[in-house]
């Protein structure tokens, strides 16, 4: 009877312990960060207001409704210029500890170039920034969400090389005007998009439709771009709040289509995430060295005289390795991937060999691209830590698209499936991962979507000229995961029948 009672009591003390000590991997770890997301022209409105300039999203959507959804523009968006301490009001509701927004350039500088500074708009963020700090929330500031002075557009855009000098003049101001109380930025927001969908094809403004020779271009000197941006905050404004910045980039999922396709799937990731992250990331720098060697036999087959992907010099290898203090991360889907012949039609598989698709069983959103598949997250995480030395990684968007309803538990199940998914990988399998941000904080212009498609926490009415804001459930339910730093229950994720 003893030796029973002594069993029954070290068993029972066994698990007390192993209870204690044991990773509670629904909890957040210490220190971590957790926001939402938006940019400028997506939410402040005021397109001509307070002296700004034009921007290429103004030029674009007045000039080309037709390519967006329903013809509309970001002109009144969400008004958020006037209505951001209204915003911050909702952000001190949800307690998050930082916002992260974007600067529109043209707002503080009318001209383009830093030869006029228009003080009006500089105080719009200078004033954003006050009232986030005054409610305790960190700004967390992009430098460049895709619109920049129109200007430069008709000057060959992201294909000039000039367009390194003008932005880091831009970077410049901005850094002496806002470092002193911001202490979080990023450099450029997902070069990949801007330059496949506003440069290769005419998806997004600038919509050059230039092919392959366009996108590669404009990669190229957006990351120059990048660098300098980085040396010009290092040498000259870190001092300022002991801050960090880095890039943003764009890094979907890839599970190969048939097992054990491996070379599929880091081909995959080297033309997509590792295009710009090999360069800044990894020891050697440079391009991706499969993206070269594959770029060049592709080119030449093609009958170009030299490869379509422009060469770095040393000096500029040197230069860009090394440029950011965290990986930016926007993850919203995962790819079925699979290696193919080169084909003449497909010209972007004629230079990566490899097919991306869907799994028809794979959930979807209102946005044709977005599907359901939180592994693709945990496999993506898992892929940067490896290649690149385990990176303090920020996960600055993710989210889910829908076309209505403030009863959004479809989003709800998405950010639970994936935030678990996020945790499994700093838990289980080691991974660096700091900071977590949703896309969005209010229904907005969704780019070519216009208003069709709404990733918000929070319902926007654009059709009241109040902008009325309602919170969804998915509000609340960030809101408490924000509070107890906790995914606190299982949502099963429903079956999406149709949005
Ligand atoms: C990434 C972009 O940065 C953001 O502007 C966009 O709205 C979301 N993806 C959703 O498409």
């Amino acid at each position: 009877m003893a030796s029973y009672l002594f069993l029954r009591v070290a068993v029972s003390f066994i698990f007390i312990v192993t209870y204690i000590f044991a990773t509670d991997t629904s909890s957040f770890p210490k220190n971590f960060l957790l926001g939402t997301s938006s940019s400028a022209y997506q939410i402040e409105g005021a397109w001509n207001e307070s002296d700004k300039g034009e921007s290429i999203w103004d030029w674009w959507t007045h000039e080309n409704p037709n390519f967006i959804s329903d013809g509309s523009n970001g002109d009144v968006a969400c008004d958020s210029f006037h209505k951001y301490k209204e915003d911050v009001k909702l952000l001190n509701d949800l307690k998050v500890d930082f916002y992260r927004f974007s600067i529109s350039w043209s707002r503080i500088l009318p001209t383009g170039y830093a030869n006029v500074i228009n003080q009006e708009g500089l105080n719009y963020y200078k004033n954003l920034i006050d009232e986030l700090l005054a409610n305790g929330i960190e700004p967390f500031v992009t430098l460049y969400h895709w619109d920049h002075p129109e200007i430069f557009e008709r000057m060959g855009g992201w294909t000039n090389e000039m367009m390194v000098e003008w932005i880091s003049d831009y970077a410049r101001i901005v850094f002496k005007e806002l470092s002193p109380k911001v202490k979080y930025f990023a450099t450029l927001n997902e070069p990949n998009v801007l330059c496949e969908e506003g440069y290769e094809t005419k998806i997004k403004a600038p919509g050059k439709n230039l092919g392959s020779p366009g996108v590669f271009l404009c990669m190229h000197n957006m990351l120059k771009a990048h660098a300098k941006i980085y040396h010009i905050y290092d040498e000259e404004f870190r001092k300022h709040r002991n801050g960090t910045i880095g890039i943003v980039l764009p890094c979907s999922g890839a599970l190969p289509k048939y097992l054990n396709d491996t070379a599929a799937v880091d081909m995959h990731f080297q033309f997509k995430c590792g295009w710009i992250a090999h360069a800044i990331f990894s020891n050697t720098g440079d391009y991706p060295q499969i993206m070269k060697s594959h770029v060049a036999e592709n080119s030449k087959l093609a009958g170009y005289p030299r490869s379509l992907l422009p060469e770095l010099s040393s000096e500029w290898v040197q230069y860009i390795k090394g440029t950011s203090d965290f990986f930016g991360l926007n993850h919203y889907s995962t790819w079925l991937v699979e290696t193919v012949p080169r084909t003449k039609e497909q010209e972007w598989y004629a230079y990566s060999g490899v097919k991306e698709s869907r799994d028809p069983s794979w959930p979807k959103a209102a946005s044709k691209w977005l599907n359901v598949v939180p592994s693709g997250f945990r496999e993506i995480i898992n892929k940067i830590a490896r290649e690149y030395d385990n990176p303090p990684i920020y996960i600055l968007e993710n989210g889910f698209s829908d076309r209505c309803c403030t009863f959004d538990y479809l989003r709800i199940s998405y950010l639970h499936s994936y935030i678990k998914a996020m945790l499994l990988a700093i838990y289980e399998d080691g991974c660096n991962v700091q900071a977590y941000s949703v896309w969005s904080l209010l229904d907005n212009f969704e780019w070519s979507a216009g208003y069709t498609e709404r990733f918000g926490l929070i319902h926007v009415n654009f059709t009241d000229s109040n902008r009325k804001r309602t919170p969804k459930w998915s509000m609340d339910w960030y809101k408490d995961v924000i509070a107890t730093r906790k995914l606190n229950f299982t949502w099963e994720l429903p079956t999406i029948i149709h949005i």
